[in-house]
């Protein structure tokens, strides 16, 4: 993806939204809990998490569906917590996408212009500019029901455009989408919002979806935001167990510090007995309980031991094979399984490994992230 990067740097460009201790609770349950974020004007933003974690509510308080608790919503600067849908410079695309089905595709995307009075022309003009941006010019007859799934899709967004709002809120819009439309579309919406430049939150429970799509991320759970930032830097320096656990697949190994050197650290391992070594920011003491997480990619499989700083030797009890990839599951202890990721590079290449063969796995020390138990 060539976009993201070639766009000004996000901390230079002014906030869209902020959200300031924003809570909303529903009888006992606290939906969002003093929730504090800044989304940048022109950035593409996701919310990432498991059903139930918060995650509509969060946007139907953005749009104005929903009225916090307490906490304070500002969109361009402006104090919107308690203003109606209607005045905030804000629109949103449902999870299913309500289009009016006795309506022409041209009268949906109209239907919000419509209500704001604008003369005819204006609106005719608005619709075609809008359709063209989705691809869609030559479908304004049509009914949704002559449409497919990734065109009522775009037509549910085109009519969320038509106001120009400065923010869009999207609600898991490409869900009903089957996989290869699915990833065509996130590709497609990622062009539009970099040609059109609004502001885009988007919602999804896919992290690959989140992944390829976002500026920036972040990581719900029970109302919190647990973590945020760009995708690389969730995927490769995750700060919790939840966290590494949800995006992507994680190797997860707990133990103790048993000495530390400045970000070096060396763990003694529960499984195994024996010692890793992992880098951390975080500052650590001996004796402290901690995770090493290291990524199943970042994992080298030999069938002699290499003599490497981080070594764990195991039997291969498992082989997913995936085409690009194939998973190794190896146990390296009672109960305690190691996965370990190996590219399919050569049409010809035979498995390296096969179920009950002894390995030896290693790591950069520099590869293992040190997450606090
Ligand atoms: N109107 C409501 N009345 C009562 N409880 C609600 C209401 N809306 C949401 N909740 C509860 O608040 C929590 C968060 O719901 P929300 O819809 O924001 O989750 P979500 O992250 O969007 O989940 P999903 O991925 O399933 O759409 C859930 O426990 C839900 O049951
Ligand atoms: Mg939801």
């Amino acid at each position: 993806m060539t976009g993201p990067a070639a766009k000004q740097p996000l901390d230079d460009r002014p906030a869209a939204l902020i959200l300031e201790g924003v809570t909303r609770r529903f009888g006992a349950t606290v939906a969002v809990d003093a929730v504090d974020l800044t989304v940048r004007s022109g950035e593409l933003f996701s919310l990432l998490g498991a059903s139930g974690c918060g995650k509509t509510t969060l946007l139907r308080m953005i749009a104005g569906f929903e009225i916090p608790n307490s906490g304070r919503v500002l969109i361009d600067g402006q104090d919107v917590t308690h203003a109606p849908p209607y005045e905030r410079p804000v629109n949103m695309v449902f999870q299913s996408y309500a289009l009016f089905p006795h309506m022409t595709v041209a009268q949906n995307v109209a239907y919000g212009l419509k209500q704001t009075g604008m003369a005819r022309s204006e609106r005719d003009d608005r619709v075609q500019e809008v359709l063209a941006l989705v691809e869609l010019d030559s479908f304004g007859r049509r009914r949704p029901d002559q449409l497919s799934g990734g065109q009522r899709q775009r037509v549910a967004l085109a009519r969320a455009l038509a106001k120009r709002p400065k923010i869009l809120l999207l609600d898991e819009p490409l869900g009903a989408l089957d996989r290869k439309l699915r990833e065509r579309t996130q590709f497609e919406l990622v062009n539009l919002q970099e040609r059109i430049g609004t502001t885009f939150i988007l919602v999804t429970h896919d992290q690959e979806e989140a992944m390829t799509m976002s500026d920036r991320i972040a990581i719900m759970q029970g109302g919190h935001i647990l973590q945020i930032g760009p995708p690389r830097e969730v995927y490769e320096y995750p700060t919790s167990r939840t966290v590494a656990d949800f995006i992507g697949a994680a190797n997860l190994l707990e133990g103790t510090v048993a000495s530390v050197e400045g970000r070096s650290a060396e763990i003694r391992l529960q499984a195994t007995g024996g010692a890793a070594m992992a880098e951390s920011d975080i500052p650590l003491k001996t004796g402290d309980a901690v995770t090493v997480m290291v990524r199943p990619e970042k994992i080298q499989a030999h069938r002699a031991s290499t003599g490497a700083a981080n070594e764990l030797s195991g039997t291969v009890i498992d082989i997913a094979y995936l085409g690009d990839l194939s998973i190794y599951h190896v146990q390296i202890a009672d109960g305690v399984r190691v996965q370990v990721a190996i590219a399919n590079r050569r049409h010809a290449d035979e498995a390296p490994f096969t179920w009950d063969d002894a390995v030896f796995l290693s790591w950069h020390p520099g590869d293992g992230v040190i997450l606090i138990t």
